[in-house]
C-alpha cells in the first residue's frame, strides 16, 4: 500500500497524527484522535493519540496547563476522544522511537478537550489480537480502529480508486445496474425479495449484473463498469460472502484478446498504484494444461510439485490397481511430496481421507526416507512392480531421498482433483513458501459440465458463453466437447476474476439454454428480454467481472475476505453487530402477503 496524504481542511484539527516530522518542530498544532497508550512517567502524562494516519505522543505536562485541565488528563482512559493543542518539539535521544513514523517528536500539550469518555473496551485496539472473529464483528467499529483493519480498507479503496481510474481513462461508463432484479443463473441461490404491490411475486437480487451489462451493450452503450454488489446463497468459506463486490465490465465489439489485453493493462496501473511489481503480459495457460499440470482450474504457481503422468510406464506393470486404470481408459498420476519422506505410515495414509473426499477410491504411496540413500522406498505396493517399471517411475518422478511419492489411478478428471487438493494439503504441511503474487489467465474453459446431482448439463461458467465456432455443430450431441470463449483471472491459487465473450445471436442462445435443459417455454418466460434484445441488433460483445474482495484479500496478504470488508457476514450468513438476519411482525409479513404459518 501506498501512504495517503490526508489533508487538514473542513475539520477541527490542523494536523494529523500521522504527518509531524522534525521539519514540524516549533509548530503550534492541534491533533483530534483517540487516546492509545497513556503512561504516567512521574509527575509527566505520555499519552499516544491516534487517528486514522498514524498516531503521535503527546505530553502533558503540568507547568504548560491549568491544574483542571492537568486532573482531566490524570484519568485519561483508553480510547477517549481528544482534542489537544500544543507545540511540536524534537523528543530527547534517548526517547526516539525508531518504530514510528512520528518517533522523533512528540506535542507539548497547551490545551486538552475531552470530546468523549469512552467505557473499557471488550477487546484491545491493537494489530494481532487473538480475540475470536465474532467478538470482532459484533464490535466492528471498534475493530475497525484497529491500524491493520483500517489499512485494508485504504488498501481497499485504493484498488477501486485505481481500477476507476484506469476504466474511466478508457472511456468506459460507469452505470449503476438494479438490485431488486430477475435470477440470473450464476450457480448459487438466490436471494429473493417479496414485492408487495404484487402478491405471489418476488423479485431476486443479483448473483451479478449480467443480463443487464449486455443489455446495456445492445444499448449501444460499448464500455461499462460498475462496482458492484452481488448477492450469493451459498454455502459460505474464507473466501465467499453471501454479499460481495465485483468489479464488473463489459465490452463491444471484442473478441477475447481484448478483454483480456484490457483487464492486464487495468490490473497493472492497479497493481502499481498499491506498490505490487509483477511481471505482464501475463501467461495464459489453457484449461486442460491447469487440470494437467496442477490438477485444478486456478493453479497456485508460485511452487512446483505439479502432477506427472506415469500411464505409460504402469500400463500392463505388475500393480493390478494400476494396470486396471489404465486397461479402463484411465490415468496414473503422481507427485512428489519433497521432505514428507520420513512421515509415520499412520500420517500418510491419514492423506487418504483427503483423497476420499475428492472421490478416489485409495491413495498409493511410495516413502524415501532421508537415509534411503539407494532409494529402495518404503510402500506395500512395491513389490508387485517390476524392477524396470520401479526404476522408470522413480526416474519420471526425479525421486531422492526423502521424498514421498502420492499416487491417483482413476478417470482423468478424479486423479487430477485427488492430486490437486493432495498437492495444496502438502504444501501447507511442508510450509512450502509462497511469496509475492502469481497472476496468470486460465482461458478454454468447457462449455458444459454433467451435473450429476441434477442429471443433466450445465454450462460451466454462464449460459450465455460464446462457444468455440469448430464445437458450435456438437452442442446437442457432444456438450461436453465443446469449448468456449472463457477466461479466469487466477492469483495466488484463487480464482480473481473470470469472465467470457457472450453469444449475441438468438438462435445459438437458444440452443444452450436448451442444452441446459430448459423448455422453449421455461427460455421465453425466462430469458425471453434477453433473446429480443439478441434479435434486435446486439453487438459481439463480452467482459469480465473481478471479485474486488479477494483481489484485496491477496494484496494484504489475509486469509479471508472478511478481513477487508468493513461490515462481513459471519459463516452462517448472520451479522453479529445489528444481528440481521432478524424476525419481522406479522404485519411486515402480511403486507408482502407472507403469512405466517
Ligand atoms: P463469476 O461467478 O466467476 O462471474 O464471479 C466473478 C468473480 O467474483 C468473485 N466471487 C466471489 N467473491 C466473494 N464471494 C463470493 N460468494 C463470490 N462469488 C464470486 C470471484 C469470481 O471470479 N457474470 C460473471 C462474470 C462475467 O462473465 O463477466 C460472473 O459473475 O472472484
Ligand atoms: P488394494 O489392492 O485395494 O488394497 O490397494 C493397494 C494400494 O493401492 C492401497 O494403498 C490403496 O490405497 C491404493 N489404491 C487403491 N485404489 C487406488 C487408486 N484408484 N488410485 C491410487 N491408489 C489406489
Amino acid at each position: 500500500m501506498t501512504e495517503i496524504d490526508y489533508k487538514n481542511e473542513y475539520c477541527m484539527h490542523t494536523a494529523t497524527c500521522g504527518e509531524l516530522r522534525m521539519g514540524d518542530c516549533g509548530r503550534e498544532v492541534t491533533l483530534t484522535g483517540w487516546a492509545w497508550h497513556n503512561r504516567d512517567h512521574g509527575g509527566l502524562i505520555f499519552v499516544d493519540l491516534r487517528d486514522r494516519a498514524g498516531y503521535t505522543q503527546v505530553v502533558v505536562d503540568p507547568d504548560c496547563v491549568t491544574p483542571e485541565e492537568f486532573a482531566v488528563a490524570e484519568h485519561f482512559s483508553r480510547e477517549d476522544v481528544l482534542k489537544v493543542t500544543g507545540k511540536v518539539r524534537e523528543r530527547g535521544p534517548e526517547a526516539v522511537n525508531p518504530n514510528m513514523i512520528t518517533g522523533e517528536i512528540e506535542v507539548l500539550a497547551s490545551a486538552i478537550e475531552v470530546l468523549n469518555k469512552s467505557v473499557t473496551p471488550p477487546f484491545s485496539i491493537e494489530d494481532g489480537i487473538e480475540t475470536d472473529e465474532t467478538t470482532r464483528m459484533k464490535w466492528r467499529y471498534l475493530d475497525i480502529r484497529r491500524p491493520e483493519m483500517l489499512a485494508n480498507l485504504k488498501l481497499r479503496h485504493q484498488v477501486v480508486t485505481a481500477m476507476r481510474s484506469a476504466l474511466n481513462k478508457r472511456d468506459f461508463l460507469e452505470i449503476e445496474t438494479p438490485i431488486l432484479a430477475n435470477s440470473t443463473p450464476e450457480g448459487a441461490r438466490d436471494y429473493i425479495v417479496p414485492s408487495r404491490p404484487n402478491p405471489g411475486k418476488f423479485y431476486a437480487l443479483p448473483q451479478s449484473p449480467q443480463q443487464f451489462k449486455q443489455m446495456l451493450m445492445v444499448g449501444g452503450v460499448e464500455r461499462y463498469y460498475q462496482i458492484a454488489r452481488c448477492f450469493r446463497d451459498e454455502d459460505l468459506r474464507a473466501d465467499r460472502q453471501p454479499e460481495f463486490t465485483q468489479v464488473d465490465i463489459e465490452m463491444s465489439f471484442v473478441q477475447g484478446d481484448d478483454v483480456i489485453d484490457m483487464m492486464e493493462d487495468v490490473m497493472r496501473e492497479t497493481l502499481e498504484a498499491v506498490g505490487v511489481e509483477h511481471p505482464f503480459p501475463l501467461q495464459r495457460m489453457q484449461y486442460a494444461e491447469a487440470m494437467d499440470r496442477f490438477g485444478c482450474d486456478r493453479p497456485d504457481v508460485r511452487f512446483g510439485m505439479e502432477l506427472v503422468d506415469l500411464t505409460d510406464i504402469v500400463r500392463g506393470c505388475g500393480f493390478a490397481v494400476f494396470a486396471k486404470a489404465v486397461e479402463n481408459g484411465g490415468v496414473v498420476k503422481a507427485i512428489n511430496c519433497k521432505g514428507a519422506g520420513n512421515w509415520s505410515r499412520g500420517e500418510v495414509e491419514k492423506l487418504g481421507d483427503l483423497a476420499a473426499e475428492n472421490g478416489a477410491k485409495g491413495m498409493a504411496w511410495i516413502a524415501f526416507t532421508s537415509e534411503d540413500a539407494e532409494l529402495k522406498g518404503k510402500s506395500p505396493i512395491i513389490k508387485f512392480f517390476e524392477d524396470d517399471v520401479y526404476a522408470r517411475l522413480k526416474e519420471a518422478m526425479g525421486v531422492e531421498a526423502g521424498d514421498l511419492l502420492l499416487f491417483a489411478a482413476d478417470k482423468p478428471e478424479i486423479a487430477n482433483t485427488v492430486l490437486g487438493a493432495l498437492r495444496l494439503r502438502m504444501a501447507d504441511a511442508l510450509n512450502i513458501p509462497r511469496e509475492g503474487h502469481a497472476l496468470l489467465w486460465v482461458v478454454n474453459f468447457p462449455m458444459f459440465r454433467y451435473d450429476e446431482d441434477e442429471k443433466k448439463y450445465a454450462a460451466e461458467h454462464h449460459p450465455f458463453t460464446m462457444i468455440r465456432e469448430e464445437d458450435q455443430d456438437k452442442i446437442e450431441d457432444a456438450p461436453l466437447e465443446c469449448g468456449s470463449y472463457s477466461y479466469d483471472l487466477v492469483m495466488d491459487g484463487f480464482e480473481a476474476g473470470g469472465g467470457t465473450i457472450r453469444i449475441h445471436t438468438p438462435e445459438l442462445q437458444r440452443r444452450v439454454l436448451r442444452r441446459c435443459g430448459l423448455t422453449d417455454e421455461q427460455i421465453d418466460e425466462k430469458f425471453g428480454h434477453l433473446i429480443h434484445a439478441l434479435e434486435l441488433g446486439a453487438p459481439p460483445h463480452g467482459g469480465i467481472a473481478l471479485g474486488l474482495d479477494r483481489l484485496v484479500m491477496l494484496l494484504a496478504g489475509k486469509d479471508s475476505i472478511r478481513d477487508v470488508i468493513a461490515f462481513p457476514k459471519t459463516s452462517s450468513a448472520s451479522d453479529p453487530m445489528t444481528g440481521a438476519p432478524s424476525e419481522v411482525t406479522e404485519r411486515q409479513l402480511k403486507e408482502v402477503s407472507l403469512c405466517p404459518l
